[in-house]
């Protein structure tokens, strides 16, 4: 089946998403017979695309028909990403380790790497990410940024208010950030987000950001281990293409704005953390203590029975006093 006759007819389809187009309409419009139509609908259909068809009435992409296609990514990334390299993979281990491999054979510009699944989703702390079939948004945005490793950790925390943003703007849920980039939906965590550097060791800055990151979208079978924590989204007629590209344009901008540190009001604005009695760990000795405030530079500040100070890294929990 030739690939860009599929592509058009899925274009058109999308045009015209949870509206029916007739198989003559379809014909007519890319200059081929309605067999054409009707094989190239089929493979579409084999692809995954929920395409609904009835006689007399045509064809319909459903309103949850949810494949991740790069030139749908494309086409809702905004103008000035109008060219980056999307690239979308039915099955990878991981893609963030496919960024590493393509940064190792010489890919010296931003790309946006997609996956429907994920074999070996990595986690933060060494923990595996759940990255079942077409349920989540697995994607790694790889960042060519020459600065100081400490300057690529803000990077971190603009993710997170940038996948906030994005899904706030995308539904009608409110979401709130675990310190330091988790992304919680009420009490359950829906998204989590793993950024690595690419360094080099002789200047000791970093050559590029990879920012992986993990959304649950309609995730429903988790692990056990996770299972009472871990939530999805649930977007209603919002696809992954869309939350994809609108986080991207979120992230490339305050990736090119790091020196303004306004995502740091709006990480504040939704942390969960904020005045709340926590625990963490330190050199192995874990402290209870209270969360005052959180610097320009994403640090926790804490306040517990030796005073004030502020966490780097790590991670808390939040107790219930
Ligand atoms: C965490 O919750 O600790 C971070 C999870 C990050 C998961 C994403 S999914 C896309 C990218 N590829 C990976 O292997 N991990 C990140």
């Amino acid at each position: 089946m030739d690939r860009s006759k599929k592509d058009d007819i899925l274009r058109v389809l999308e045009e015209n998403r949870g509206a029916d187009v007739s198989g003559q309409k379809l014909a007519l419009t890319l200059g081929i017979s309605r067999n054409a139509v009707w094989k190239a609908i089929h493979k579409l259909q084999e692809d995954g695309h929920r395409i609904e068809s009835a006689t007399n009435r045509g064809y319909r992409l459903a309103q949850d028909s949810d494949v991740l296609l790069a030139q749908n990514v494309t086409a809702h990334l905004g103008d000035a990403n109008k060219d980056l390299d999307v690239r979308v993979y039915p099955i990878v281990d991981s893609t963030n380790n496919e960024a590493k491999r393509l940064l190792a054979g010489g890919l010296d510009h931003a790309a946006l790497l997609l996956a429907e699944e994920q074999t070996g989703g990595r986690g933060r702390m060494g923990r595996s990410f759940y990255s079942p079939k077409g349920t989540g948004l697995y994607m790694t945005l790889i960042v060519p940024l020459e600065c100081q490793l400490a300057d690529a950790v803000h990077i971190t925390t603009a993710a997170s208010v940038a996948v906030v943003r994005a899904v706030e703007a995308l539904t009608d849920k409110t979401l709130s950030i675990k310190w330091v980039n988790d992304i919680y939906l009420g009490d359950k965590k829906i998204c989590g987000i793993l950024t690595e550097a690419v360094s080099n060791f002789e200047t000791g800055s970093a050559q590029s950001v990879i920012v992986g990151i993990g959304l649950n979208v309609s995730t429903t079978d988790f692990p056990a281990e996770v299972s009472m924590r871990a939530a999805s989204l649930f977007p209603h007629e919002v696809t992954r293409d869309r939350i994809a590209a609108a986080v991207t344009d979120e992230l490339l901008y305050a990736c090119a704005h790091l020196d303004d540190r306004r995502y740091i009001v709006d990480y504040k604005a939704h942390s969960m953390v904020l005045g709340k009695a926590v625990t963490y760990t330190e050199n192995g000795v874990t402290k209870e203590a209270v969360a005052v405030d959180i610097d320009d530079a994403g640090g926790l500040v804490v306040r517990d029975a030796d005073g004030e100070h502020t966490l780097r890294s790590g991670e808390i929990t939040l107790r219930v006093v």
